[in-house]
Parts: structure tokens; sequence; C-alpha cells
């Protein structure tokens, strides 16, 4: 039986070409700074976002945590959203290790945070009993607003809330350049907006491990430090370096499939009566829906569809979220909707 994965595009495996870069990298000790591979990976991802410096890092939970480390001191404080990623599932790492805290101002649903809320946040640097704002994050596109993609026109106006308040800003872009394929923009002009991004080889890009941190030459120099303290100093890397390399270069223009079939499979979805699909959220590779009064329970369902090839995970006790990527095509889709329409005739 053919498998219909659409629990995420983290389950993406990689090209024949990845497989073959990595067969043919050329490796050194990166630890010395010597793996040629990842240098060129590290100087790539910082052209492709027009920042200083990149660093490689092993997933998008290190990326994060390490340029959160690298920002926030101990006591700090990094105003983030209260969907956000990296306050849900990333275990508070910035404060269970870097002892800074996490100050969350309520995510719009369109995966913006209010600049007011933002500034309502920013602590008043000569108040003694305040803990001082180190960071502002954003999200972009925003996993749990249902992929939701934020112009650099929107970006900007929390980046000027940072400007006034002189805090830098960091960008949880695991998946920038699903944003910047669906806006038709580089994901530079993206990155413009903040001064660190942490993006995903290993998602849509389907690289099969790795993650970028990017910024400026002296931040990068510091997060190298950090890196090396949460056991991220990685040796012949190259090998993983590689298929980075051809994700950048090959994987990017693609994207735009994924978010193709997100379309049709949310379109399909919105025609069966047991969904509500609000199509103006399907922005991305991301499809977040609501089951309407089904007579089982979504792990259930989830369950049906797992036994006919369709694998999705809920992401609350009435939403589904099925995710598109490389190695699902137009005929997988459909065959997903015939499944979906299947099981819930059977259940619901
Ligand atoms: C928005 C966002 N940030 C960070 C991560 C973490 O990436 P990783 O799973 O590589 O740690 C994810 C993973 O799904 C994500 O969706």
């Amino acid at each position: 039986m053919r498998i219909v994965d659409l629990r995420s595009d983290t389950v993406t495996l990689p090209s024949p070409a990845m497989r073959e870069a990595m067969y043919r990298a050329e490796l050194g000790d990166d630890v010395y700074g010597e793996d040629p591979t990842v240098n060129r990976l590290e100087e790539l991802s910082a052209e492709r976002l027009g920042m200083e410096a990149a660093l490689f890092v092993v997933s998008g939970t290190m990326g994060n945590l390490v340029a959160l480390l690298t920002h926030c001191g101990r006591g700090d404080e990094a105003i983030m959203g209260s969907e956000s990623h990296t306050l849900y599932y990333e275990q508070g790492g910035v404060s269970a290790l870097g002892g800074a805290i996490i100050r969350s101002v309520p995510n719009l649903p369109n995966g913006m945070l209010d600049p007011e809320d933002v500034q309502n946040a920013v602590r008043d640097p000569a108040n003694v009993h305040y803990p001082r704002t180190a960071l502002i994050c954003m999200e972009n596109t925003h996993n749990r607003c249902g992929g939701a993609v934020l112009s650099p026109a929107q970006m900007a106006t929390i980046r000027a809330v940072a400007l006034r308040n002189n805090v830098p800003v960091h960008l949880d872009g695991a998946r920038i350049f699903n944003a910047a394929v669906a806006l038709g923009i580089p994901a530079s002009e993206i990155a413009a907006q903040v001064d660190t991004v942490q993006f995903c080889l290993s998602k849509g890009l389907a690289a099969p491990v790795g993650s970028m941190v990017c910024g400026s030459a002296a931040f990068i120099k510091a997060a190298r430090r950090t890196r090396k303290v949460v056991g991220g100093g990685m040796r012949q890397a190259g090998v993983i370096a590689a298929a980075g390399i051809v994700a950048l270069e090959q994987m990017v223009d693609r994207l735009a499939d994924d978010h193709a079939n997100a379309r049709v499979l949310a379109e399909g979805l919105a025609n069966m009566p047991w969904f509500d699909v609000d199509m103006a959220s399907v922005q991305s590779n991301i499809v977040r829906f609501g089951v309407r009064a089904a007579k089982a329970p979504l792990p259930q369902i989830a369950q049906a569809l797992a036994a006919q090839g369709v694998k999705i995970n809920p992401t609350s006790a009435v939403h589904f979220r099925a995710v598109t990527h490389y190695g699902l095509d137009r005929a997988d889709i459909d065959a997903a909707l015939s499944t979906f329409s299947k099981v819930m005739t059977e259940l619901a």
C-alpha cells in the first residue's frame, strides 16, 4: 500500500542528488573550521539570506536555542508569540539551560504579533525591578497558525518597535523559504526585517539533517561558542552539509508544488460535509482544518485513516494538521482525499 504521510514535512527523504553529494563530499574537522563542505554551506546560507555569516546546527530546536542563548543572558527576557514553536515545542530551552525568561504576547490568527502588545511587553530599562528585554522573536511561516505567511511589510511593524527600543529581533524561519516562495520574493527580503534567523534544511527542503543560524559575523562568532557548549560542535559534518547545499540549490523553487498541493487538499476537504477549512488560512504547505461533530474522537479517525494509508496528526481535540512536501504528488493528494471521504463516511 502506498502511504500518503501528511503528518509533517520533516518526513521527507533526501533526493538522489543529495545522496550523491553526501557520498562525494569533501570533509574535514568542522570544530577546527576545516570542513570545506560545511564552510560552503555556511557561506551559501548567509548569501541566500543576505546576512554576513551562518552556522550549521543539528536541528531547528538547536538553532533557536543557540540563537536565543547568544542573545539572552541569565535573567533576560525574550518576547515571543503565544503560539510560537519555540514556546510550545522546545522545552523552554532558553530558560532551562540559560536562565532567561520567555514573555509571550498573543499570536494573531495570521501568525503576526500586535505591535502595540509587543511595545507594552518591552520593559523599561531604567526600572531596577524588571528583567531586561533582550530579544523579540517572530516565526515565518507560522506553524501553529496553519503555515501563515508574514510579509516583510507586516514584519516591519514589529521591527519598528524593536528599533525604537533598541532590542534585536530573531526569526524562527524554519520554513522561511516556504514564505519566500509563497510571496514570490527572495528569502533575503524577509531576513532584512530581523537581526538573526534560524532556518531548517530538513523540512520542505528535504535534507536529512540540519538547520542554519544566520546573522552578523560578530553574532555568529559568539553563536559558534554557544553551539559548542550545547554539544553541537560536529566533526566531519560535511557528510550532511552536502545535502544542505543541494537543498538550497535545487529544492527551493519546487516548494511551490507543495503549496499548490496544499490548496488542492484544502479545497477537497472544504467540499466534504465533515470539515471546516478556512481557505484564506491556507498560504503555504500546511492545512489546518476542523472536524465538525465527528462521532469518533480525532485519534480514532487518525487511526482509521492510517489503516487505509493516510497518516495525519491532530493538533487539538477538534483540529487536524496536514502538511504537503517533497515525495507527495498530486495523485497522492487525490488518493488521500478519497480515503478521507471513505473513512469519514464509515465513522462520522
Ligand atoms: C516553526 C518551527 N520551528 C522550529 C522547529 C524545530 O525544528 P527541529 O524539529 O529540526 O528541531 C520546527 C519543527 O517542526 C518548526 O515547525
